[in-house]
């Protein structure tokens, strides 16, 4: 960078590492039940993530739009080497799921086999 010495840079680091982390898109398609669209238990989710307490070791974040509108109710999981699109989720036995896979990754202390019934749903994200 110009005008930037960088041994004066020091590179960030953070005290709350996690095991993964969890994308649940909550954006202008995906769970918009007012347009039609299939809904995504946001709130037990996140209820649920904090009663087991796996904020510490999987990281949830309910977020806006994540790129992929064409494929409803799109989830991304994201661990140190490796993450996985998910979408097309009409019934809450998915989230379920990605809740047990949450909570075996804890129990674990790395990330857990992913459930089939999210695998169903795995779409790749990037081309090329
Ligand atoms: S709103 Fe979910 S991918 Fe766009």
């Amino acid at each position: 960078m110009d005008g930037v010495n960088s041994d004066l840079v020091t590179r960030p680091i953070t005290k709350r590492t996690v095991l993964g982390q969890v994308f649940v898109c909550s954006g202008c398609c995906c769970g918009r039940t007012d347009k039609g669209k299939p809904s995504i238990p946001v709130d037990w989710l996140k209820k649920s993530w904090k009663e087991r307490r796996l904020l510490k070791s999987v990281q949830l974040t309910i977020t806006g739009c994540l790129g992929p509108c064409d494929i409803l109710n799109v989830v991304s999981i994201w661990t140190q080497d490796r993450q996985i699109w998910f979408g097309g989720i009409t019934t809450d036995a998915p989230y379920e799921d990605l809740l047990e896979w949450a909570e075996s990754t804890r129990k674990l202390g790395e990330p857990a086999p992913i459930p089939e019934s999210l695998l169903e749903h795995q779409f790749e994200r990037f081309c090329g």
